[in-house]
Protein backbone atom coordinates (compact mmCIF):
# COMPACT_ATOMS: atom_id res chain seq x y z
CA UNK A 1 0.00 0.00 0.00
CA UNK A 2 1.17 3.62 -1.23
CA UNK A 3 1.58 6.29 1.89
CA UNK A 4 -0.20 8.45 0.09
CA UNK A 5 -2.30 7.92 -3.54
CA UNK A 6 -5.25 9.52 -5.09
CA UNK A 7 -8.38 8.38 -4.59
CA UNK A 8 -11.15 9.97 -7.25
CA UNK A 9 -14.77 9.62 -6.23
CA UNK A 10 -17.46 10.45 -8.42
CA UNK A 11 -21.10 9.82 -8.89
CA UNK A 12 -25.13 11.13 -8.65
CA UNK A 13 -26.56 13.57 -6.17
CA UNK A 14 -27.30 11.56 -2.65
CA UNK A 15 -25.16 8.20 -4.03
CA UNK A 16 -23.48 8.32 -0.52
CA UNK A 17 -20.43 8.80 -2.29
CA UNK A 18 -19.54 12.14 0.04
CA UNK A 19 -20.09 9.92 3.03
CA UNK A 20 -18.31 7.25 1.77
CA UNK A 21 -15.36 9.88 0.86
CA UNK A 22 -14.90 11.23 4.07
CA UNK A 23 -15.02 7.99 5.82
CA UNK A 24 -11.95 6.27 3.51
CA UNK A 25 -9.92 9.58 3.95
CA UNK A 26 -9.82 8.57 7.63
CA UNK A 27 -9.29 5.06 6.90
CA UNK A 28 -6.47 6.10 4.64
CA UNK A 29 -5.54 9.11 6.52
CA UNK A 30 -5.39 11.39 3.30
CA UNK A 31 -6.61 15.10 3.40
CA UNK A 32 -10.43 14.96 1.64
CA UNK A 33 -12.23 17.63 -0.59
CA UNK A 34 -15.48 17.91 -1.08
CA UNK A 35 -15.46 19.98 -4.60
CA UNK A 36 -18.94 20.24 -4.79
CA UNK A 37 -18.40 22.80 -2.13
CA UNK A 38 -16.78 24.99 -4.28
CA UNK A 39 -19.47 25.06 -6.70
CA UNK A 40 -22.21 25.35 -3.86
CA UNK A 41 -19.97 28.53 -2.24
CA UNK A 42 -19.95 29.92 -5.63
CA UNK A 43 -23.70 28.95 -6.38
CA UNK A 44 -24.50 31.09 -2.74
CA UNK A 45 -22.71 34.29 -3.91
CA UNK A 46 -24.82 34.21 -6.97
CA UNK A 47 -27.79 33.74 -5.38
CA UNK A 48 -26.74 36.46 -2.20
CA UNK A 49 -25.92 39.19 -4.89
CA UNK A 50 -29.14 38.08 -7.25
CA UNK A 51 -26.90 37.33 -10.32
CA UNK A 52 -28.17 35.52 -13.31
CA UNK A 53 -27.14 31.66 -13.25
CA UNK A 54 -27.02 32.36 -16.66
CA UNK A 55 -23.83 34.66 -16.53
CA UNK A 56 -21.21 32.83 -16.95
CA UNK A 57 -18.87 35.62 -16.64
CA UNK A 58 -20.19 37.09 -13.50
CA UNK A 59 -20.13 33.03 -11.76
CA UNK A 60 -16.56 32.93 -12.86
CA UNK A 61 -15.94 36.07 -11.33
CA UNK A 62 -17.26 34.79 -8.51
CA UNK A 63 -15.47 31.24 -8.55
CA UNK A 64 -11.80 33.59 -8.63
CA UNK A 65 -12.47 34.52 -5.50
CA UNK A 66 -13.43 31.10 -3.32
CA UNK A 67 -11.25 30.35 -0.39
CA UNK A 68 -10.86 27.53 1.76
CA UNK A 69 -12.68 29.51 4.30
CA UNK A 70 -15.94 29.97 2.07
CA UNK A 71 -16.62 26.28 2.09
CA UNK A 72 -17.36 25.39 5.71
CA UNK A 73 -20.75 27.46 5.70
CA UNK A 74 -23.56 25.00 6.73
CA UNK A 75 -25.76 27.08 4.29
CA UNK A 76 -24.41 25.36 1.46
CA UNK A 77 -26.10 22.30 2.46
CA UNK A 78 -29.31 23.24 1.58
CA UNK A 79 -31.52 22.54 -1.03
CA UNK A 80 -31.74 25.63 -3.57
CA UNK A 81 -28.15 25.99 -3.67
CA UNK A 82 -27.38 22.77 -4.74
CA UNK A 83 -29.52 23.45 -7.62
CA UNK A 84 -27.89 26.38 -8.02
CA UNK A 85 -24.64 24.70 -7.93
CA UNK A 86 -25.30 22.66 -11.01
CA UNK A 87 -26.69 25.38 -13.14
CA UNK A 88 -23.68 27.49 -12.52
CA UNK A 89 -21.80 24.78 -13.10
CA UNK A 90 -22.03 24.00 -16.29
CA UNK A 91 -20.22 27.30 -17.61
CA UNK A 92 -16.82 26.54 -19.09
CA UNK A 93 -14.96 30.21 -16.92
CA UNK A 94 -16.20 28.69 -13.82
CA UNK A 95 -14.86 25.23 -13.66
CA UNK A 96 -11.44 26.80 -15.51
CA UNK A 97 -11.49 29.16 -12.38
CA UNK A 98 -12.04 26.18 -9.79
CA UNK A 99 -9.45 23.72 -11.75
CA UNK A 100 -6.56 24.77 -10.27
CA UNK A 101 -7.26 24.36 -6.53
CA UNK A 102 -8.82 21.40 -6.86
CA UNK A 103 -5.55 19.85 -8.64
CA UNK A 104 -3.65 21.71 -5.86
CA UNK A 105 -5.40 20.01 -3.06
CA UNK A 106 -4.38 16.99 -4.75
CA UNK A 107 -0.93 16.77 -5.69
CA UNK A 108 0.24 15.09 -2.59
CA UNK A 109 -2.64 12.28 -2.45
CA UNK A 110 -5.75 13.14 -1.57
CA UNK A 111 -9.40 11.51 -1.50
CA UNK A 112 -11.46 13.87 -3.67
CA UNK A 113 -15.16 13.46 -4.49
CA UNK A 114 -16.97 15.16 -7.59
CA UNK A 115 -18.71 14.60 -10.66
CA UNK A 116 -15.47 15.39 -13.22
CA UNK A 117 -12.42 13.98 -10.47
CA UNK A 118 -12.05 10.88 -12.00
CA UNK A 119 -12.68 12.04 -16.03
CA UNK A 120 -10.92 15.69 -15.65
CA UNK A 121 -9.57 16.74 -12.04
CA UNK A 122 -6.98 13.89 -11.46
CA UNK A 123 -7.21 11.41 -14.47
CA UNK A 124 -3.84 9.73 -13.05
CA UNK A 125 -5.44 9.04 -9.64
CA UNK A 126 -4.55 5.69 -8.60
CA UNK A 127 -8.25 4.33 -7.52
CA UNK A 128 -11.30 5.87 -9.14
CA UNK A 129 -14.58 4.83 -7.99
CA UNK A 130 -17.94 5.78 -9.71
CA UNK A 131 -20.67 5.85 -6.79
CA UNK A 132 -24.60 5.82 -8.09
CA UNK A 133 -27.73 4.25 -6.69
CA UNK A 134 -31.31 3.97 -7.61
CA UNK A 135 -33.06 7.39 -8.53
CA UNK A 136 -35.56 6.72 -5.60
CA UNK A 137 -33.52 5.05 -3.18
CA UNK A 138 -31.18 8.32 -3.52
CA UNK A 139 -34.64 11.01 -3.42
CA UNK A 140 -35.65 8.82 0.07
CA UNK A 141 -31.87 9.64 1.35
CA UNK A 142 -32.40 13.33 0.59
CA UNK A 143 -35.65 13.85 1.67
CA UNK A 144 -35.13 12.43 5.04
CA UNK A 145 -31.56 14.72 5.24
CA UNK A 146 -33.73 17.98 4.28
CA UNK A 147 -36.21 16.96 6.35
CA UNK A 148 -33.50 16.61 9.10
CA UNK A 149 -32.92 20.47 8.29
CA UNK A 150 -36.28 21.57 8.58
CA UNK A 151 -37.04 22.03 5.09
CA UNK A 152 -40.37 21.80 4.19
CA UNK A 153 -40.31 19.29 0.74
CA UNK A 154 -42.14 16.22 -0.17
CA UNK A 155 -41.10 13.42 -1.10
CA UNK A 156 -42.31 13.71 -5.05
CA UNK A 157 -40.27 16.97 -5.25
CA UNK A 158 -37.30 15.90 -3.93
CA UNK A 159 -37.50 13.09 -6.31
CA UNK A 160 -38.53 15.63 -9.28
CA UNK A 161 -35.56 17.89 -8.43
CA UNK A 162 -32.88 14.90 -7.99
CA UNK A 163 -33.78 13.69 -11.83
CA UNK A 164 -33.50 17.38 -12.96
CA UNK A 165 -30.24 17.38 -11.50
CA UNK A 166 -28.82 14.18 -12.87
CA UNK A 167 -29.83 15.20 -16.57
CA UNK A 168 -27.98 18.85 -15.56
CA UNK A 169 -25.17 17.02 -14.77
CA UNK A 170 -24.97 14.05 -17.04
CA UNK A 171 -25.90 16.39 -19.91
CA UNK A 172 -23.86 19.39 -19.75
CA UNK A 173 -20.89 20.23 -22.76
CA UNK A 174 -18.34 20.50 -20.55
CA UNK A 175 -17.09 17.84 -17.84
CA UNK A 176 -20.42 16.13 -17.56
CA UNK A 177 -20.70 13.24 -14.86
CA UNK A 178 -19.92 10.05 -16.23
CA UNK A 179 -17.98 7.13 -14.96
CA UNK A 180 -14.21 7.48 -16.13
CA UNK A 181 -12.92 4.90 -18.31
CA UNK A 182 -10.70 2.98 -15.86
CA UNK A 183 -13.50 3.58 -12.86
CA UNK A 184 -15.03 1.13 -10.37
CA UNK A 185 -18.80 1.30 -10.13
CA UNK A 186 -19.96 1.26 -6.81
CA UNK A 187 -24.08 0.68 -6.72
CA UNK A 188 -25.09 1.43 -3.32
CA UNK A 189 -28.96 0.55 -3.51
CA UNK A 190 -28.70 -2.47 -1.47
CA UNK A 191 -26.05 -1.24 0.30
CA UNK A 192 -26.38 0.39 4.35
CA UNK A 193 -23.13 2.72 4.29
CA UNK A 194 -21.33 0.31 6.44
CA UNK A 195 -21.54 -2.21 3.78
CA UNK A 196 -20.68 0.25 1.29
CA UNK A 197 -17.45 1.59 3.08
CA UNK A 198 -16.56 -2.07 3.49
CA UNK A 199 -16.46 -2.65 0.03
CA UNK A 200 -14.96 0.09 -0.79
CA UNK A 201 -12.05 -0.24 1.27
CA UNK A 202 -11.94 -4.13 -0.41
CA UNK A 203 -12.06 -2.60 -3.35
CA UNK A 204 -9.42 0.32 -2.89
CA UNK A 205 -7.22 -1.92 -1.73
CA UNK A 206 -7.15 -4.71 -4.24
CA UNK A 207 -6.64 -1.90 -6.97
CA UNK A 208 -3.66 -0.53 -5.20
CA UNK A 209 -2.22 -4.36 -4.48
CA UNK A 210 -2.55 -4.91 -8.11
CA UNK A 211 -0.90 -1.69 -9.01
CA UNK A 212 1.98 -2.20 -6.66
CA UNK A 213 2.73 -5.79 -8.37
O1 LIG B 1 -21.96 17.09 -4.90
P1 LIG B 1 -22.92 18.25 -4.72
O2 LIG B 1 -24.35 17.88 -4.69
O3 LIG B 1 -22.52 19.08 -3.53
O4 LIG B 1 -22.69 19.18 -6.02
C1 LIG B 1 -23.53 20.28 -6.30
C2 LIG B 1 -23.46 20.56 -7.80
O5 LIG B 1 -22.17 21.07 -8.13
C3 LIG B 1 -23.65 19.36 -8.70
O6 LIG B 1 -25.03 19.13 -9.00
C4 LIG B 1 -22.89 19.74 -9.94
C5 LIG B 1 -21.77 20.62 -9.41
N1 LIG B 1 -20.49 19.91 -9.30
C6 LIG B 1 -19.77 19.75 -10.46
O7 LIG B 1 -20.23 20.12 -11.54
N2 LIG B 1 -18.53 19.17 -10.43
C7 LIG B 1 -18.02 18.73 -9.27
N3 LIG B 1 -16.79 18.18 -9.26
C8 LIG B 1 -18.77 18.85 -8.08
C9 LIG B 1 -20.01 19.43 -8.13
Amino acid sequence: MPASFTLAIDGTFASGKGTLAGKLAGHYRLPYLDTGKLYRAVAKQVIDNDISPDDGAACAALAQNITPDTLNDIALKSGPVGAMASKIAVHPPVRAALLQFQRDFAAKGAVLDGRDIGTVICRDAQVKLFVTAEPEIRAERRYKELKGYGEDISFETVLAQLKERDSRDSGRDIAPLKPAEDAHLLDTSNLSIERAFEVAITLCDAILAAKSD
